[in-house]
């Protein structure tokens, strides 16, 4: 997974990183934390430059390269870490977790991950991810195909729902070498979809309180919200 979107997933992802940024860090508090499945590095790199101190933590080799190269090119200290986020401990108690861009979507049970970050987060530290709601997922994205041209990639994204809960992605690049010809990679990727009452209860159970927010931090969630924002406290140890 990620092997080889990681190439192009700058190029394509059009959302606006600084603005989500900004919003995210209003809810920090303290100045340690881990940036789960961070990809090419947009919120740990950002927030580190927003003077926190964040490491990244991804399961894709690819994609951290990606974090790397972009750390790199900002002058920006940054540590990376390969490994699954379900099996991360960090060293040390942390101020906050984020989990952002459907991380969680990504995991068939998060149950055992709000544990793990329980586990580490210091007592009133926060937690905050975002999740591609059901209806995204079911009424947008399943049975359907999007395409785009961006920066002389094109890509196919053909979405299957063959379970309940289980979505399907083929994606397919098409990328210029340049020369006049287009090189094809292929890539399929599963996210799953959560019942966002159920994930409050497992987070409650794991000494959380919630909140829940729409698809900005500034929004009411909706019943059409694509994407929906968790806000939690650390209030039981
Ligand atoms: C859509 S990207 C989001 C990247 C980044 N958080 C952002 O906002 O751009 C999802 C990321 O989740 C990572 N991922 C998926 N499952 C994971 C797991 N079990 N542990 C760690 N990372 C995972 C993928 O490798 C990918 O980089």
């Amino acid at each position: 997974m990620y092997e080889n979107f990681a190439e192009f997933y700058d190029v394509l992802m059009t959302a606006n990183y600084a603005e989500w940024i900004d919003s995210v860090s209003e809810y920090l508090c303290g100045k340690t934390g881990v940036d789960l499945a961070c990809g090419t590095g947009k919120f740990t790199i950002g927030l580190i430059k927003r003077g926190f101190d964040v490491v990244g933590v991804d399961i894709s080799a690819e994609m951290l390269a990606k974090a790397y190269e972009n750390a790199l090119r900002e002058k920006i200290k940054a540590n990376f870490i390969r490994q699954d986020m379900k099996d991360f401990v960090p060293f040390g108690k942390q101020d906050f977790c984020i989990c952002m861009c459907d991380g969680i979507n990504y995991i068939s049970n998060p149950a055992p991950l709000f544990a793990r970050v329980s586990s580490y987060l210091k007592k009133g530290g926060v937690f905050i991810f975002d999740l591609s709601t059901a209806y995204r997922i079911k009424q947008i994205l399943a049975g359907n195909t999007f395409s785009e041209t961006n920066d002389g990639i094109t890509y196919i994204w053909r979405n299957n729902l063959p379970q309940g809960r289980r979505l399907d992605m083929e994606l397919t690049f098409f990328a210029s070498d340049g020369k006049g010809k287009y090189i094809k990679k292929e890539e399929t990727q599963t996210m799953y979809i959560h019942d966002e009452n159920t994930l409050t209860e497992e987070l409650k159970k794991r000494g959380f309180s919630v909140t829940l927010k729409g698809e900005r931090l500034s929004e009411r969630k909706k019943d059409t919200s694509q994407r929906i924002h968790f806000i939690c406290k650390k209030i039981k140890e």
